[in-house]
């Protein structure tokens, strides 16, 4: 009993000149001194970062949210909706069907990865992997396209339709526009299937 309690204090004595050894290392050396304090200013910086950023987060979501649109667009009228005027309101087309994009506004914003998207009809980019502008300012069929790429085009088109809001019909060339008076109450998926129907 008595060698287990000699033992203890054995291990918790050579800890401590262990410790009290480290700490003269440290303390004594001007070099580990500095080097020290540079791994306490990292972890501080750090630590400081990660807490102004998710500080920051509610304020970036805090944008005030623009009323619901509900309208027909042709080619022409879409390009407006590039995030770049004042309301910043981004509208996307995806086989036929316009999308308002705006909470996705990281991806089609200005400076965004797919920019080049917002106020356009997508569908041939999305089509072909493609983030190249299309200047195309007549309504496009996509009848060139193979049965892989509208596929593409078609799982794209579901993706839009389940994040983002559905605004109206991409118009073709002469196509009249709807108008959607009594139409707030429907469902964005039952709003989106009546006008293709149409
Ligand atoms: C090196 C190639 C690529 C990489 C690494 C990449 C990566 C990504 C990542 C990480 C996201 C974000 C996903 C999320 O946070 O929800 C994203 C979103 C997206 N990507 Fe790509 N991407 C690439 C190429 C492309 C191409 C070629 C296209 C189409 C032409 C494309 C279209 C999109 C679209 C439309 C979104 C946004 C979807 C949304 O609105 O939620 N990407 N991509």
């Amino acid at each position: 009993m008595e060698n287990t309690v000699d033992a203890d204090a054995t291990a918790a004595q050579a800890e401590s000149s262990y410790l009290a050894g480290v700490l003269r290392e440290i303390f004594y050396s001007p070099m580990n001194l500095a080097l020290v304090s540079i791994i306490c200013f990292l972890v501080y910086k750090i630590i400081r970062d990660r807490t102004e950023s998710i500080r920051d987060v509610p304020q970036a979501q805090a944008e005030p949210e623009l009323p619901k649109l509900r309208r027909d667009f042709t080619v022409k009228e879409l390009r407006h909706y590039d995030g770049n005027q004042p309301d910043g309101r981004v509208l996307v087309a995806v086989n036929g069907s316009v999308y308002d994009v705006t909470k996705g506004k990281r991806f089609y914003g200005p400076g965004g990865p797919y920019a080049t998207f917002a106020g356009r009809d997508a569908s041939r980019n999305l089509a072909t992997f493609s983030v190249v502008a299309n200047e195309n300012e007549n309504y496009d069929d996509l009848s060139d396209l193979g049965a892989m790429e509208m596929d593409t085009v078609r799982d794209w088109e579901m993706q839009f339709k389940e994040k983002y809001e559905y605004v109206g019909k991409l118009l073709r060339n002469g196509e009249q526009p709807n108008t959607y008076e009594n139409d707030s109450d429907k469902d964005d998926e039952t709003a989106a299937d009546n006008d293709k129907e149409e």
